[in-house]
């Protein structure tokens, strides 16, 4: 069983960065940085959590888990070696463009680029958000969540749950779908896993999600969005399972920013793993 102490970074791969890049920049408030085609998003201390690629489809292009130290990171190449799973580990310009000190990737359920890494490199300079925000819940709780289909659910949920340390939070039952989520540190849930409902194929990146530190950073997102006409998946409402407010911006690319306050935090000595048969306490109300 391999430690993974946060979701420490992702990247996707996107058809459209314009937009994307105004939406992370004046509506999330994140310090983007823009490299001909590529996109990075600084939201803490670290040199940046996300990553944006230019590519001819949407894709998760990688998401980073973090192990606790360089000895943890190859004891895990090992294990994981040991059960037969293929593993790669960084290139220089690979651990270099992560910003990382070491990494070592392999393959998920569904295809999905999982990166093992520790050692994030970290900026002298404070965070220059690109609008007036109180600031991101990171930390120790990490990037935020990443949301994907699955082809197999009940699979993915094991691969996750026995190669690594995710632990179940709760599930939601609803309409055609079924979510699992799942949690590595007190975040309610870094990883949720669905079946292709909606539309969506196995594999399908659904949405990433940023919490905030204030409602009113949220409220005042919310404000851009609407006065600007900014598209959204979801409008604003509260979720039943980790009680986040929050609404969700459809990027152009085909996946969707949750922009959240408030969720709630999970202590495993005192959990209950509940089931709720609707995604929303209030609001949320799908966009056409
Ligand atoms: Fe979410």
């Amino acid at each position: 069983m391999i430690n993974v102490t946060q979701l420490g970074y992702a990247g996707v791969n996107v058809v459209e960065l314009d937009s994307l890049q105004h939406v992370l920049d004046k509506v999330c408030g994140a310090e983007v940085r823009r490299d001909g085609e590529r996109l990075y998003a600084r939201v803490d201390e670290r040199h940046h959590r996300l990553a944006f690629y230019k590519a001819d489809a949407m894709s998760l292009a990688y998401m980073g888990l973090e192990v606790e130290s360089l000895d943890a990171l190859r004891a895990a190449e090992n294990e994981l070696r040991g059960k037969g799973l293929e593993v790669t580990r960084a290139t220089a310009a690979e651990r270099e463009e992560r910003a990382v000190l070491d990494m070592i990737h392999l393959r998920g359920p569904d295809g999905v680029r999982i990166e093992l890494f520790f050692g994030a490199v970290l900026e002298k300079l404070p965070l220059k958000p690109g609008r007036a925000i109180s600031g991101f819940v990171t930390g120790d709780l990490g990037l935020g969540h990443v949301v994907l289909a699955c082809a197999d659910r009940d699979a993915a949920t094991r691969f996750y749950t026995e190669h690594f340390s995710f632990r179940l939070t709760d599930y939601i039952f609803w309409s055609e779908a079924e979510a699992t989520f799942l949690h590595c540190n007190p975040r309610h849930h870094t990883l949720a896993l669905m079946n292709p409902c909606f539309g969506m194929v196995p594999g399908q990146f659904n949405h990433l999600m940023l919490q905030v530190k204030s409602i009113d950073d949220v409220g005042r997102a919310y404000d851009i969005v609407l006065e600007e006409g900014i598209p959204m998946v979801m409008n604003l409402g509260r979720h039943t399972n980790d009680q986040m407010t929050s609404f969700y911006v459809k990027t152009e690319s085909g996946f969707a920013i949750e922009y959240g306050y408030g969720g709630v935090e999970v202590d495993d000595h005192d959990w209950d793993v509940k089931v709720f048969n609707a995604p929303a306490l209030w609001g949320h109300a799908l966009q056409a």
